[in-house]
C-alpha cells in the first residue's frame, strides 16, 4: 500500500544532549499503570528500576508500596509443601502484565497479542528504519546529529492515530483504523480518550488529554527500552571534551618539543 507517513516529534532525549524530562516519565508511567498495564506486561523493567537515576525517580519508599500493591502478582514458589504460589511484588520483581502467557493474552484479547512494551521503542525503531533512511538523506542535518527517535515517533503517532477509516477501506470485524499502523488495522482499541485517562499527579503544567498521554507514555517508554541512555550521552560528550583538551595539549607540546629545529 501507500507509505505510512509517521510525524517527526521533538523528544527531549533527542539529541547530543538529551535527557529525559523528569516529570514527564512520572506523568507517563501514570498513564502506563492506569491504562496500558490493563493489557500490556513491562517485564524487563523491574519496580527497582522507577526509584533509580536516569528514570523517573519516584521515591524508594512509594516503589515499594506500588510493588506491593501491583494487580498483577508474582508467582513463586515450590514452598515447603511442594506449591507455587502468588505474592505481592518487592522492588527486585519485573512488572508483569495481566496474563500468564502469550496463550492466555491471545484468548482474552481475540487472537491478538499485545506484546511487552519493555523494549517496544527500540524494536519499532529499528523496523521504521528504512522510513527513518529515506528521512536522514532528505535532511542534512541528520547526517550529523543522528535521529533514533524513531520508534518513539512511531508509538506517539499510533496513539494518537485512530480515525475513521477511508470510504471504501474494509475493515475486519473488531478491527480499528489506525493511520500508523502497518496495514491499517488494529485489534488494540483506541487506549487514550480524546480528553485524557488520568488525572495527572506530577502535573507539571501538563494537562491530561489525547495528545498530552500519548507524548508522556511514548517517552516512559523510551525510557524503559533505553534505561542508560543519559550516562551514555553524558558520557559521549564528556569522552569529545575530553579528546579535545588532550588535543590543545598535544598540539602546544609539539610546538614546544620542535621550537629548537628551525
Ligand atoms: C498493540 C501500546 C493499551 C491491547 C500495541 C502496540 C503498542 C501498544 C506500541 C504494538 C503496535 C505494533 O505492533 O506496532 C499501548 C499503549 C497503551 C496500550 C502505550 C496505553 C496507553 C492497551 C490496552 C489494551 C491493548 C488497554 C487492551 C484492552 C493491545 C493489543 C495489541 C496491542 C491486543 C495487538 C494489536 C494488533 O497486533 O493488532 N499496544 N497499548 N493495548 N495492544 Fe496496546
Amino acid at each position: 500500500g501507500e507509505p505510512i507517513h509517521i510525524e517527526r516529534e521533538d523528544w527531549s532525549f533527542g539529541g547530543f544532549f538529551g535527557h529525559f524530562d523528569r516529570p514527564q516519565l512520572r506523568r507517563g508511567f501514570q498513564v502506563y499503570k492506569d491504562v496500558c498495564a490493563a493489557c500490556h506486561g513491562l517485564s524487563r523493567v523491574y519496580f527497582r528500576n522507577l526509584a533509580e537515576p536516569g528514570g523517573p525517580m519516584f521515591d524508594e519508599a512509594s516503589v515499594q508500596a506500588l510493588a506491593k500493591d501491583w494487580p498483577n502478582q508474582i508467582t513463586d514458589g515450590p514452598n515447603d509443601e511442594g506449591n507455587m504460589f502468588q505474592r505481592p511484588a518487592k522492588l527486585s520483581d519485573p512488572i508483569h502484565g495481566p496474563y500468564k502467557n502469550e496463550q492466555e493474552a491471545r484468548f482474552v484479547n481475540n487472537g491478538a497479542y499485545p506484546p511487552d512494551l519493555s523494549n517496544i521503542i527500540k524494536a519499532r525503531t529499528i523496523e521504521n528504519h528504512d522510513a527513518w533512511y529515506a528521512h536522514v538523506f532528505k535532511m542534512g542535518r541528520d547526517i550529523l546529529t543522528g535521529y533514533q527517535e524513531a520508534g518513539a515517533d512511531y508509538v506517539h503517532a499510533l496513539l494518537v492515530g485512530y480515525t475513521d477509516p477511508p470510504s471504501g477501506f474494509e475493515l475486519s470485524e473488531g478491527m480499528h483504523y489506525n493511520k500508523a499502523f502497518p496495514g491499517h488495522q488494529i485489534a488494540m482499541n483506541p487506549p487514550i480518550p480524546p480528553e485524557g485517562a488520568v488525572e495527572y499527579q506530577e502535573n507539571a503544567g501538563a494537562k491530561s488529554s489525547l495528545e498530552q498521554n500519548a507524548r508522556d507514555v511514548t517517552a516512559f517508554l523510551a525510557w524503559a527500552s533505553d534505561p542508560s541512555l543519559e550516562s551514555r550521552k553524558r558520557i559521549g560528550w564528556q569522552v569529545m571534551l575530553y579528546l579535545l583538551v588532550t588535543t590543545v595539549l598535544l598540539y602546544i607540546a609539539k610546538h614546544r618539543i620542535w621550537a629548537r629545529v628551525k
